[in-house]
C-alpha cells in the first residue's frame, strides 16, 4: 500500500497506555514496512508530564520500544521513527497552549489527524480548544471508546463535537472493526456465492459470538468498575461483529454503504422487554479462581475495585433480529474476563438435514456448522459429516480449514495499524457512525436500566471457568450449547 499523502499526526494522551501499547507501536509497524506513510508524516505527541522532545523521546525508548516487533527491533527503522516523532507539551487549561501548538504544526504539510487517546471527558474540551486557534479545518478528529457512559452522555459528545467537526471528519475507533480476521468474514461474505444463500433464518439455527478472556481488569479497576463488561464489551465490540454477521450485502465497499448496512441491522434489534431480563440477559462476576495453574484473585479485591461492586465482568444475551432474513434466528452474544481461554469467534450453527437416510448422527444439531476465529490463531473452519472408513455407515465430523498464516505468509497487520492508515488516508468505512453508536446504545440501554434498577447481584462465577452456570441454562433452553461444552 503506497500513500503519498502527507499528515501531521497529533496525539493527546502521548504517554497514556494506549499510546504505549498500542498507537505508537502501529505507526512504527507502518513506518518500519516502508511505503505506507508519506515520508514527510509527522507525529506531535502532547502530554502534560514530559518537559520536552528529549523526555518524550527518552520515554518512549524506555516504554514504547518493548511493545514494537515480537521479532526484536529494527534499529534502523526505529532510529527514524523516532525522527518523525515533535512533541508539544500542553496544559488543556491553558488557551495559549494551543496556540502555540498551531505555530508549531502550522507550516508541516498534509491532513492532520488529532487523535484524542485521553479519557471521554477531555474530548469537548480539546475540540473547543482546537476550533479557538482555527485547527478543526482540514482535519480530521480521532475519538478512543469509551464515548460516553450511555445514550445521554454520548449524545452530549456528539453533539458538543459535532459543533465543531463535521461528521466526515470523525472517526470513532473500535479496534475489533481493523482486525484481519473480521475484514475476511465481509470477503467470505460477499466475495464468495458458496454460503450467501445459506446465510438465513431456512439455513442458520443460531449463531453465538464470544469474546472471551484470561486477563482480569489490570490497572484498570477504577475505569472499569464504572463500567462494566456492557458498556466496555458489548455496546461497541460485540454489536459491531453482529451487525458484521448480519447485514446484507451493501451495494460497495464504500464507507457508508457498509455503515448504512450494520445501521439496519443495529435497528431490527429486537427491543429487550424488562419482564424478561432474565430469561435472554446474565451477567456475572469472577471470584477467586485458577487460570492455567495459577491464582487469581476476586473482581472485588482488585485495586481500584469497591470491594461490594456489582459491576459485570460477564454478559451472554440472546438477541434476535426482526427482519425476513433473520427472524426467530437466536444469536447468542458473550463476554467476560477471567475466563478459562482467551478466545474470541463467530459460530454459525446450520440446520440438521430434514430427513437423515443415514443414521441419527446426521440429524445432529451442528453437524454443520461454520467457526469463525478471530482471536488467537485465526482460522475459518466448515464442520462437515463423513463417513469413517471401514465397515457400515458411522458419520464423523471433519472440516475444512482456512488457516491464514498457511496460505498468507505476510502481510497481517494489527489493527491499530490498518485503522491508524485508514484516518490518515481518510478512509471511513471502518469506523463507527454517529447512529450506529446511538442505536447501539438505545439497545443496550434497558439492559443496564433494568440491572440497575433490580439491585440484585450479578451471579458468581470462578475465575478460570466459563461464567456463571445460567449462561449455559440459557442456551439449554433452546437446545443448544456453547461450542466448548460440545467437545
Ligand atoms: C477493549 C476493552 O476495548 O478491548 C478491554 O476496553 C478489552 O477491556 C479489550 O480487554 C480486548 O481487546 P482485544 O483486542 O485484546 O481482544
Amino acid at each position: 500500500m503506497q500513500t503519498d499523502s502527507s499528515f501531521t499526526f497529533v496525539l493527546f494522551g502521548g504517554t497514556g497506555d494506549l499510546s504505549m501499547r498500542k498507537i505508537l507501536p502501529a505507526l512504527f509497524e507502518a513506518h518500519r514496512a516502508g511505503g505506507m506513510l508519506a515520508a514527510s508524516g509527522k507525529i506531535v505527541a502532547v502530554a502534560r508530564h514530559v518537559s520536552d522532545r528529549a523526555g518524550y523521546l527518552e520515554w518512549v525508548n524506555e516504554h514504547v520500544k518493548p511493545h514494537v516487533s515480537k521479532n526484536g527491533v529494527d534499529e534502523a527503522a526505529w532510529a527514524s521513527f523516532l525522527q518523525r516523532i515533535e512533541f508539544a507539551k500542553i496544559d488543556l487549561g491553558n488557551p495559549e497552549d494551543f496556540v502555540l501548538l498551531r505555530d508549531a504544526i502550522k507550516d508541516l504539510p498534509g491532513i492532520r489527524v488529532f487523535y484524542l487517546a485521553t479519557g471521554p471527558s477531555l474530548f469537548v474540551p480539546i475540540c473547543h480548544a482546537l476550533a479557538s486557534v482555527g485547527l478543526n479545518e482540514n482535519a480530521r478528529i480521532v475519538l478512543e471508546k469509551p464515548l460516553g457512559y450511555d445514550l445521554k452522555s454520548s449524545n452530549a459528545i456528539n453533539d458538543a463535537v459535532g459543533e465543531i467537526f463535521a461528521e466526515e471528519q470523525i472517526y470513532r475507533i473500535d479496534h475489533y472493526l481493523g482486525k484481519e480476521p473480521v475484514q475476511n468474514l465481509l470477503a467470505l461474505r460477499f466475495g464468495n456465492a458458496l454460503f450467501e444463500p445459506l446465510w438465513r433464518r431456512e439455513w442458520v439455527e443460531s449463531i453465538q459470538i464470544t469474546i472471551a478472556e484470561e486477563l482480569g481488569v489490570e490497572a484498570r479497576g477504577d475505569f472499569y468498575d464504572n463500567t462494566g463488561a456492557l458498556r466496555d464489551m458489548v455496546q461497541n465490540h460485540l454489536l459491531q461483529l453482529l451487525s458484521i454477521v448480519a447485514m446484507e450485502p451493501p451495494h460497495s465497499m464504500d464507507s457508508d454503504s457498509v455503515r448504512d448496512e450494520k445501521l439496519r441491522v443495529l435497528r431490527a434489534l429486537k427491543p429487550i422487554d424488562p419482564d424478561e431480563i432474565g430469561k435472554v440477559a446474565v451477567r456475572g462476576q469472577y471470584h477467586a479462581g485458577v487460570i492455567r495453574g495459577t491464582s487469581v484473585p476476586a473482581y472485588a479485591t482488585e485495586p481500584g475495585v469497591k470491594p461490594d461492586s456489582t459491576t459485570e465482568t460477564f454478559v451472554a444475551l440472546k438477541v434476535e433480529i426482526e427482519n425476513w432474513r433473520w427472524a426467530g434466528v437466536p444469536f447468542f452474544l458473550r463476554t467476560g474476563k477471567r475466563l478459562a481461554d482467551r478466545v474470541a469467534e463467530i459460530v454459525v450453527n446450520f440446520r440438521a438435514v430434514p430427513h437423515s437416510a443415514l443414521g441419527a448422527s446426521a440429524l445432529r444439531a451442528g453437524a454443520n456448522r461454520l467457526v469463525i476465529r478471530l482471536q488467537p490463531n485465526e482460522t475459518i473452519r466448515l464442520y462437515c459429516l463423513a463417513k469413517q472408513p471401514g465397515e457400515g455407515m458411522n458419520l464423523a465430523s471433519v472440516h475444512l480449514d482456512l488457516a491464514f498464516d498457511r496460505f498468507f505468509r505476510e502481510g497481517q497487520m494489527e489493527a491499530y495499524q490498518r485503522l491508524l492508515l485508514d484516518v490518515i488516508n481518510g478512509r471511513l468505512a471502518l469506523f463507527v457512525r454517529r447512529d450506529e453508536q446511538e442505536a447501539a446504545w438505545r439497545w443496550v440501554e434497558p439492559i443496564l436500566n433494568e440491572w440497575a434498577a433490580s439491585h440484585k447481584p450479578p451471579k458468581p462465577y470462578a475465575a478460570g471457568t466459563w461464567g456463571p452456570a445460567a449462561a449455559s441454562a440459557m442456551l439449554a433452553q433452546h437446545g443448544t450449547c456453547w461450542l466448548e461444552e460440545e467437545n
